[in-house]
């Protein structure tokens, strides 16, 4: 694989409304992101993307964009954009923005000429048809909209009726007009001109419909069909994707990270392979495990031995082929400690040890803000307590399903996406030091215990633990294997233990976890070769890790046998 500069880096999630805020709006800003780059460079982060900051009537928090060349005064001025962008290159740090553009908002100016003039060319940038009187119950086709209910909405005070496979205030872009097309990709060249590094680009597989628009197979009582169906029958992706590459992040060599559900079979390497559309995609796999088609009310968490079986299919389809990004957690997924993990892991120990597991996965890291404190769901009062437009879609269709109201709310609480958006947890101070004024979203109570000021305090907290993996990923003794070296799964079918071998030239790292709550013995013919070194353990104190990691032989092994207490994750090199 051709090296690239962004290997070997840390990528870090910021999502703006929630990182901090700095003038007591309630509202994190950019101003705010900036006074906060030297904690982020402190724990080793390099890439940072941020969620959408464009100008947005915050439908869907700035998934909906009514100004593509305009930052949204919630989150401060095009000066401070700029200014992050500045700080940002002296410390050798890398900006990355949030490309939105299977849709725009209903707000946007394009969508404004629409209505006006729906036969003019801006009805051209959309996806529009006549509509009747009765048009509610003569639809084109009958796609349900991620976020719940037909996918059709009246053009107001038209006769024709729009499109939008996300909310009604989010108009889906008809990427099959190449003036639309250009459009983009002017918008795209503008920002990297500005300085950025790249995009994380949103929702992107959703920008090839299948034409003509028909109806599938309903798959609910609605008489809908999901998108997933949809999305199957589309042909044709990579006509507009590779055109993007090539008048757009090609000539800036942008970095690239793909927003990828629905790729088909076979199509990685057009993805992420040599010339591909995207320098990398996240790897959802394990995302999608135990999540039911009926909806979230119906889906269950991952068991520990279903996501280890994700991680590796995704390490071997992906081997030779191109880079994934690994994550746990992003703005749209609850908290990975509390989803992935046993909840008797739920302690800093499991979240060590699911941190080593997917850190040290070949691929990208990214770290989602407060992943590093160890972060947790938050168990919701009410549903008042919810802004997340999707999870409020979620708890009515759990209601339909027959669920009593608390069952709703319980269910939903799970998977709902306010779980990462409450506000990032900077000390045991009122509103957890986010905000001086009302935060916009509920403080998780538990910020007295969790918060950033006492774990960059404490030597073995789960902050200082991302700093030493991230640190460990950098080291030059190692970097070549844990970036580039192959995965090679080890002790595939021993239950409650994940285990694989990175592969360099000339070395070999073992990372190993115990997911149950028994100390567990596990055998290993390669552990008697040779001379082994701990690189990092989730169950030494610091001061004693500093003495013993030097060179000392780790103490565990014997005769090939490792003994792991229960959650305790090792990173050894052989
Ligand atoms: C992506 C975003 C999500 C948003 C959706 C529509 O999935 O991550 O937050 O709601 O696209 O833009
Ligand atoms: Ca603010």
């Amino acid at each position: 694989m051709e090296k690239k500069w962004w290997h070997g880096k840390t990528a870090y999630q910021i999502y703006p409304k929630s990182f901090y805020d700095s003038n007591g709006d309630g509202i994190g800003d950019i101003p705010g992101i900036i006074s906060k780059l030297d904690y982020l460079k402190e724990l080793g982060a390099d890439i940072l993307w941020l969620s959408p900051v464009y100008v947005s009537p915050m439908a869907d928090q700035g998934y909906d964009i009514a100004d593509y060349y305009g930052i949204d005064p919630r989150f401060g001025t095009m000066e401070d954009m700029d200014r992050l962008l500045e700080e940002a290159r002296k410390r050798d740090m890398y900006i990355l923005m949030d490309l939105v553009v299977n849709h725009c908002s209903d707000e946007h100016e394009w969508f404004r000429k629409a209505c006006e003039d729906p036969d003019g060319p801006f009805g051209e940038y959309f996806y529009l048809r006549r509509a009747g009187e009765n048009w509610e119950k003569e639809l084109p086709c009958n796609w349900r909209s991620y976020f719940g209910g037909p996918v059709w909405n009246r053009l107001p005070e038209t006769d024709r009726i729009y499109l939008h496979v996300f909310h009604k205030k989010q108009p889906d872009l008809n990427w099959e007009n190449p003036g639309l097309r250009d459009e983009i990709y002017k918008m795209i060249n503008w920002w990297l001109d500005k300085g950025l590094a790249g995009f994380r680009i949103d929702a992107i597989i959703n920008i090839k419909k299948p034409l003509p628009l028909t109806s599938y197979p309903a798959d609910r009582e609605d008489g809908l069909c999901s998108m997933d169906t949809v999305l199957a029958h589309a042909e044709g992706i990579g006509e507009f994707l590779g055109e993007m590459r090539d008048r757009a992040f090609a000539p800036h060599d942008a970095f690239t990270v793909g927003e990828v559900f629905n790729d088909k079979e076979g199509e990685l390497e057009d993805f992420i392979g040599e010339n591909g559309y995207f320098s990398s995609m996240f790897d959802f796999r394990e995302t999608l495990e135990g999540k039911s088609e009926e909806g979230w009310y119906a889906s269950r968490k991952p068991t520990p031995d279903e996501y280890k079986r994700c991680c590796f299919e995704s390490q071997r389809r992906s081997e030779g082929i191109g880079y994934l990004s690994n994550i746990i957690e992003n703005h749209d997924e609850p908290r990975g400690v509390s989803h992935y993990l046993p909840r008797e892991a739920q302690n800093e120990t499991g979240k060590k040890l699911l941190a080593t597991m997917y850190f040290c996965l070949k691929g990208l890291p990214f770290i989602y803000q407060g992943q590093e404190l160890g972060m947790e769901n938050i168990e919701f009062r009410s549903i008042d307590d919810v802004d997340d437009v999707n999870t409020l879609d979620e708890y009515q269709v759990a209601l339909k399903a027959g669920l009593s109201e608390e069952e709703a709310l319980k269910a939903v609480n799970q998977y709902s996406r306010d779980n990462a958006r409450t506000p990032f947890q900077w000390n045991s101070e009122e509103n957890a030091g986010f905000t001086t004024g009302t935060p916009w979203l509920r403080v998780n109570p538990n910020y007295t215990e969790i918060n950033a000021e006492e774990e960059m305090g404490r030597q073995d907290s789960v902050w200082n633990y991302y700093r030493k993996l991230s640190a460990l990923r950098k080291d030059p003794a190692y970097r070549e294997t844990l970036v580039y070296g192959r995965t090679e799964p080890v002790l595939e079918e021993v239950s409650g233990i994940m285990a694989y071998f990175r592969r360099g030239e000339g070395q070999t790292i073992l990372v190993i976890g115990n997911f149950t709550g028994e100390p567990r013995q596990v055998e290993l013919p390669e552990l008697e070769k040779g001379r082994k070194r701990l690189l990092l353990d989730n169950d030494l104190l610091w001061e004693k890790e500093k003495k013993e990691a030097a060179a000392v032989p780790c103490p565990a092994y014997k005769d090939g046998k490792l003994w792991l207490k229960p959650f305790q994750a090792q990173v050894i090199e052989l």
